[in-house]
């Protein structure tokens, strides 16, 4: 049995989830799932990231303190999985005891290696907030191209970087006023000093290639000091000895991952060490959006070195969602909040579609909504639950219940059966979508073979009916098989379909098992049609969402 912890990333306590965040809470949860049903443990660790400037000005916006804010929406986040049917062992928040102890626990370890030097800066300081201003907050021309409005660190006009002080004619937008400089002594993380090892640690680990590449940049590049400091006043944890100065949320956010598992081991246990410790067996694996892997495969495995913590066994990253082709828009009415979502559609089309949509490769991933209603409409509900209702019909209303003490198309079975390694595999690697793939054209071959064999003209004629309850004894064997393949992207459909054919819980061990001579429940609808009303008024819904 391997040992495995996944994570995804810590959502931001500021906002709701959306679709887009789902495209990873669900490629995360399916992944988990696949491991659990093979027996292994696997733990799906995640949390509220918490901490932040912009977590504490949505709080003073809403006139409430950051910890109600994030309280609530953390219960908000909570609901939100939960009704998307993504299970996770253990949810924390970054503001949260575990996380202050490991946090300063791994800022001390730096610190004693030297690895962390002060230095004066000069930062914009508004005068009327009276607060550092984060490049994000200020705004103003661009010091290469001379376009307006552009934001402190970036220009959109022309793609340049720069420092916020470079900007030309800055104004705080928390404010609206000039901002000044002012100077602050902050703490630096020596980056650098991890070079080696970083070059190492890419080469030995499982890291996808454009990432690798885009790290061979960044290595080549030479590594700067990271500025894990910021100014009060802040919401996040105090740097221990200095009441006025803060962890930028970057330094605990990933520190997170180590504290929400601690958190879990109390009340589980667990033998925490046996999962961080330098050498641990054990498998680590974060999944995370591509906008986030510098975070993920330079500060963090170095924080996790100097610190004396285990390495992720591998960082997975994965493209951004994109609605119709074109990125969410809250005019074109395409950014969907998950609440905005289950308000009008089923969570288990969305983990079909997304799953339909989902590799191993960091492209981005397109929701078409046209496509995603044909989709569930001709695949799901036409081609592979058909198979399921259309045999129970046969054995619950002509058989009182009972299935055939044989079977008549060992065959197809066995076929059905063969493709069980090719598709535990793609869940491993995260090629969903060719599991799809092989899952509809299954179906395709069940329904022909269930139309030549026409159960219902030879149901009329009294040699023929044993014929008939064998054959729906395919058919329903048939689709326990591809419910069983189907078990990590539709929990919900599977438990129901273990419900009806009275099985054990499926999984792939017991994918094999044939059911004979025994009776099922009466089968119940599983999963409707999509509505085109439906995304309708998902649409209309979400105009102006945020
Ligand atoms: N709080 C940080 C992560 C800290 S991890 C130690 C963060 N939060 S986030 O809420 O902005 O994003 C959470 C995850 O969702 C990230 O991995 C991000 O890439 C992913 N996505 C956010 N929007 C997305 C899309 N539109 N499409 C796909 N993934 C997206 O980043
Ligand atoms: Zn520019």
């Amino acid at each position: 049995m391997r040992k495995i912890i996944a994570t995804s990333a810590l959502p931001y306590a500021n906002g709701s989830i959306h679709l887009g965040h789902l495209v990873e809470y669900l490629q995360t949860d399916i992944w988990v799932r696949s491991q659990k049903m093979a027996g292994n443990e696997c733990l799906y660790i995640c949390a509220d990231d918490a901490h932040g400037t912009p977590i504490m000005l949505k709080a003073q916006e809403l006139k409430i303190s950051p910890e109600e804010l994030i309280n609530k929406v953390y219960k908000e986040h909570r609901k939100d999985f939960k009704d998307f049917y993504i299970e996770f062992d253990n949810y924390h928040s970054t503001h949260s005891d575990e996380n202050r102890e490991y946090s300063s626990k791994i800022y001390a370890e730096l610190e004693k290696k030297g690895d962390i030097v002060s230095k004066k800066i000069n930062q914009f300081y508004d005068e009327e907030a009276d607060m550092f201003l984060p490049d994000r907050y200020i705004k103003g021309e661009c010091p290469k191209c001379g376009a307006k409005d552009q934001y402190g660190d970036s220009c959109e006009e022309c793609g340049a970087t720069y420092a916020s002080t470079d900007i030309i004619n800055p104004v705080s937008i928390i404010s609206n006023t000039k901002p000044v400089t002012k100077e602050t002594e902050h703490y630096f993380f020596q980056l650098n000093k991890y070079q080696d090892f970083l070059k190492k640690w890419i080469s030995s680990e499982t890291i996808q290639p454009e990432i690798k590449n885009k790290l061979k940049e960044w290595l080549d590049d030479g590594l700067a000091d990271w500025d894990i400091t910021r100014d009060k006043p802040y919401f996040g944890f105090n740097i221990p000895g200095h009441d006025d100065k803060f962890f930028y949320v970057w330094l605990d956010a990933p520190v997170g991952y180590i504290a929400s598992f601690k958190n879990y081991c109390s009340g589980n246990n667990k033998d925490f060490d046996e999962y961080w410790q330098e050498d641990s067996k054990c498998e680590l694996y974060h999944f995370i959006g591509k906008d986030i892997a510098y975070f993920h495969v330079l500060f963090w495995p170095a924080m996790l070195q100097g610190s004396g913590f285990r390495k992720p066994t591998a960082v997975y990253c994965h493209g951004f969602l994109t609605v119709d082709g074109e990125k969410m828009s809250k005019s074109r009415g395409t950014f969907f909040n998950a609440r905005t979502y289950l308000n009008h559609l089923e969570p288990e089309y969305l983990r079909y579609y997304f799953a339909s949509r989902l590799t191993n490769k960091i492209e981005d991933i397109d929701l078409n909504l046209d496509d995603f209603q044909s989709r569930v409409n001709s695949d799901l509900v036409g081609k592979i639950i058909n198979i399921g209702s259309r045999c129970a019909r046969f054995i619950n209303k002509d058989f009182d219940n009972s299935l055939a003490n044989e079977l008549q198309n060992e065959s197809l079975i066995k076929k059905c059966l063969s493709r069980k390694s090719e598709i535990t595999d793609n869940y491993e690697n995260r090629n969903f979508s060719s599991n799809i793939r092989i899952i509809a054209s299954m179906a395709d071959e069940i329904n022909k073979y269930l139309d030549e064999e026409k159960p219902w003209v030879k149901i009329k004629n009294d040699d023929e009916r044993l014929l008939v309850q064998k054959i729906c004894t395919d058919g329903l064997n048939l689709f326990k098989i591809l419910i069983t393949y189907l078990k990590p992207v539709l929990p919900e459909i599977a438990a129901k379909v273990e419900q009806i054919l009275k099985s054990k819980p499926l999984d792939w061990a017991n994918i094999e098992d044939i059911l004979l001579s025994r009776d099922i429940n009466e089968f119940k609808p599983l999963i409707m049609r999509i509505d085109s009303k439906a995304i309708e008024a998902m649409k209309q819904e979400s105009i102006g969402e945020d």
